[in-house]
């Protein structure tokens, strides 16, 4: 009879073990030493796990012992190929900012949870900072009440931590991802929160962080910039030339699409408040209306395009400023209703725009890494920047959230993860 292996690390937790056989499958060159160096256990216990006499109990926290196999026919799991490769002396348990039911900002506490599991195609970022965008309030809020049928949770969100916009390091990256890899520097939009030391990160959703920019910067762009690129481009059809009128300049998405547009070659008009009047011309601005004064809907004036993201203006008076052939981006807009958000406001459009000549639609923006990197070359070569208001610590990430959502902030708000 075959005596199984001694093993002198009974107090090692299992993972240990479940983590060296991940390893041993994503590194086959590698000897039993240089296993035993990475994960900590025994070379005897390794040849034994090897030779199918010891079968580690997958439970967390129960301490690495080896057994005697009874029979041949149980074997030790062999890992799948798309089980992601981890580092098994990382730690696997952080901080994040988390919430079990919906409500304003005081129901978002830190707490300590798992680190999420990355799958085959996907990312393990280590967050250095995360943008606060509109869309947090509203998912931590669970308003408009139309959301949560659309899969975040009927009576508590589904996913318990905030956070979309990312820029951080590799942490680790699944068996499918060639992009990148641990130690990479990148920016994305998060799939299970980025209020939080880690995050996943879908691959498609993650490019390089542009070299000029810190963490912070890079933080501010995605959900905004690509909410503001998509309106313009592929929504609105931009063309060189055109007179654009950007309603809710001075914000998230305003500031960039200020920008983007006047890269583009238009010829911007933004509207905002008086204290932002000085930011969005120097953000390229040929003219700038404060909407406190003056009204963009008084007849004086036309555009080709307008971007519609704040203030929920009537339909007629968008209209009303538009050229007859001039088309009509409904991005967004606070203040549309508990039920429904303003989403209505975009389906009258989309109902009327097939009888009129002008074109009226709204966006709804998604992040890829196509978009991402196009706005990566426009940082780089400066053609475009960030413009950040404030930074919170992840600690007071709520106060972040209760900032943004107040609406005062010029640009960007952005958690910083230590
Ligand atoms: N469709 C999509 O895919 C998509 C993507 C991202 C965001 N959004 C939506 O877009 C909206 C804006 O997002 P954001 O991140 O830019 O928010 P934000 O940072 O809060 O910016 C909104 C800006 O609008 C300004 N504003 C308020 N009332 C206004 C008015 N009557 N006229 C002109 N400006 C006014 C505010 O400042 P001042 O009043 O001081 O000027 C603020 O700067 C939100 O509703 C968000 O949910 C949609």
């Amino acid at each position: 009879m075959v005596r199984p292996a001694k093993s002198t690390n009974s107090a090692k937790p299992t993972r240990v073990t479940n983590d060296m056989r991940r390893l041993r499958f994503a590194h086959g060159e590698m000897t039993q030493a240089d296993l035993a160096d990475r994960t900590g256990v025994t070379r005897q216990t390794i040849i034994a796990i090897e030779q199918g006499r010891y079968s580690p109990s997958l439970e967390p926290g129960v301490p690495d012992r080896p057994r005697l196999r009874r029979t041949a026919r149980r074997r030790v799991p062999v890992p799948h190929p798309t089980d992601p490769i981890r580092d098994p002396v990382r730690r696997r348990i952080m901080k994040a900012l988390v919430q079990n039911r919906y409500g304003s900002a005081d129901v978002m506490h830190l707490e300590d949870i798992e680190e999420p599991e990355v799958g085959a195609d996907e990312v393990l970022v280590r967050v250095q900072a995360a943008g606060i965008d509109a869309g947090v309030w509203h998912l931590m809020a669970g308003r408009p009440y139309l959301l949560r049928l659309f899969g975040f949770g009927l009576r508590a969100p589904r996913l318990r931590v905030r956070g979309r916009d990312v820029a951080g390091t590799v942490a680790a990256v699944g068996a499918h991802v060639t992009r990148f890899r641990v130690g990479d520097e990148v920016f994305g939009t998060s799939l299970t929160g980025s209020f939080a030391e880690y995050t996943r990160v879908p691959a498609d959703r993650l490019a390089p962080k542009p070299a000029n920019l810190g963490f912070a910067q890079a933080a501010a762009v995605p959900v905004s910039a690509c909410a503001a690129l998509h309106a313009l481009r592929d929504a609105g059809k931009l063309e060189a030339g055109q007179r654009v009128l950007v309603i809710g300049a001075g914000g998230g998405v305003g500031t960039f699409a200020v920008q983007l547009a006047t890269a583009l070659g238009a010829t911007v008009t933004g509207v905002c408040s008086t204290g932002k009047v000085d930011l969005v011309r120097s953000l390229g601005a040929a003219q700038v209306i404060d909407y406190t004064r003056d009204d963009f809907a008084d007849g004086r004036n036309t555009w080709d395009l307008i971007l519609d993201i704040a203030g929920n203006p009537t339909l007629a008076r968008l209209r009303r400023a538009l050229t007859p052939t001039g088309t009509l981006v409904i991005v967004g807009g606070e203040g549309g209703g508990a039920v429904f958000g303003g989403i209505d406001r975009q389906l009258r459009a989309l109902l009327l725009s097939a009888f009129v000549k002008q074109t009226l639609r709204g966006v709804v923006s998604a992040e890829g890494a196509d978009d991402l990197e196009t706005l990566g070359t426009l940082l780089e070569a400066g053609s475009i920047r960030p413009v950040i208001d404030r930074t919170f610590s992840l600690a007071e990430a709520a106060d972040g959230i209760r900032y943004q959502h107040a609406g005062q902030a010029r640009g960007k708000v952005v958690v910083t993860v230590p």
